[in-house]
């Protein structure tokens, strides 16, 4: 039987929020994606997680927010796993147990935290001692943003081409210093299509596929010009457009979808009206029908105020750019 010397390892990892989104895979099963992405890591939202694997157990046991999960949900953290006990050599079944830091009523856990989390806590405790390179091609496997979130601040994940060379890494030329993200929650429940089923099917049936792979090339190389340059309306011009591009591939899909609802259209509307009147704000928007809108300093009061009229205090957080994943 193996045996583990600490056998045990608990680690934190932070979500991020896409600026230029990863939507659609080359490979399904390694998560090669058709495109890089972009991404900043925020400080408020984040997931703990604690793996130990246990001899005495014949069967993963996986605890999230203190419930045990069964079914698809324990079968992706159980596959997840098995990855990580291939790599070490070791056939011990886990105990995992995960916690979401999320403000109440936000709604906002996500896959990205909780894969980069589980990538650094299992590897420890069995035994890897991984690179932080090493380590976003691991949460990769587990869900793709994740593999962005093993970093702080601004990240690019860079597509590669194989397991090999799909990984993330942070920007090295940032003169942004002043960007605040305000998330905005609209609905808790689950979505009604995962962001697996929804880029498969835009790569599958939109016949705007093959420009997405273009332009998101050119949006991310202009946006790392504007984070370089510390161009805050380019930057934020540059999201807001690649986010409805990526948007529009729902819309052009064969059956169309959206992950908007009523009131996600009105925020963006909101957007534009404050943006019309002089106050400089963008959104971004994921799998989902929540909105993040990106903001400066000057300006975060007065629109998270704004927003939190519209839709109350608890669905209003304003967040700051976040560290990387990190043992505790
Ligand atoms: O990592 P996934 O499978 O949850 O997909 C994330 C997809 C988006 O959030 C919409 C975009 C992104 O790059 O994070």
């Amino acid at each position: 039987m193996t045996t583990l010397s600490n056998n045990s390892a608990k680690a934190q990892a932070h979500t991020n929020i896409a600026l230029i989104k990863y939507w659609g895979k080359k490979d399904e099963q390694l998560i090669i994606p058709y495109t890089s992405s972009l991404s900043l890591t925020l400080d408020r939202f984040y997931t703990q997680t604690t793996v130990r694997f246990n001899s005495d157990n014949d069967r993963d046991s996986v605890q999230i927010n203190g419930q045990f999960i069964s079914g698809k949900a324990w079968q992706r953290v159980h596959d997840f796993l098995t990855i990580v006990r291939d790599l070490a050599g070791i056939h011990l079944a886990a105990e995992v147990s995960s916690t979401n830091f999320v403000p109440t009523a936000a709604g906002l856990a996500s896959s990205a935290s909780a894969f980069a989390a589980l990538a650094a806590a299992a590897s420890k405790a069995a035994g890897l001692k991984l690179s932080k390179t090493d380590l976003s091609r691991l949460a990769r496997r587990g869900s793709g943003s994740a593999c962005r979130s093993i970093f702080g601040g601004f990240v690019e994940w860079q597509r590669g081409t194989s397991d090999a060379d799909s990984y993330a890494q942070p920007l090295s030329q940032v003169g942004l210093n002043d960007v605040k993200v305000i998330a905005l929650t609209t609905e808790s429940g689950p979505k009604p299509i995962s962001s697996r089923q929804g880029m498969n099917r835009s790569v599958a049936t939109s016949p705007y596929y093959p420009t997405w792979i273009k332009v998101a090339q050119h949006d991310l190389i202009d946006i790392k010009v504007a984070i370089a340059a510390g161009d805050f309306t380019k930057f934020g011009s540059i999201s807001e457009l690649n986010a409805m591009r990526m948007h529009a591939l729902t819309l052009s899909a064969d059956p169309d979808f959206t992950y908007f609802n009523s009131e996600t259209l009105a925020i963006m509307n909101e957007v534009k009206r404050l943006r019309h009147a002089g106050i400089e704000c963008y959104y971004t928007i994921d799998a989902g029908p929540n909105v993040k809108v990106i903001v400066q300093s000057a300006n975060a009061t007065k629109i998270a105020d704004t927003f939190t009229k519209l839709l109350g205090q608890n669905r209003v957080t304003t967040l700051s750019a976040g560290p990387g994943v990190h043992y505790l």
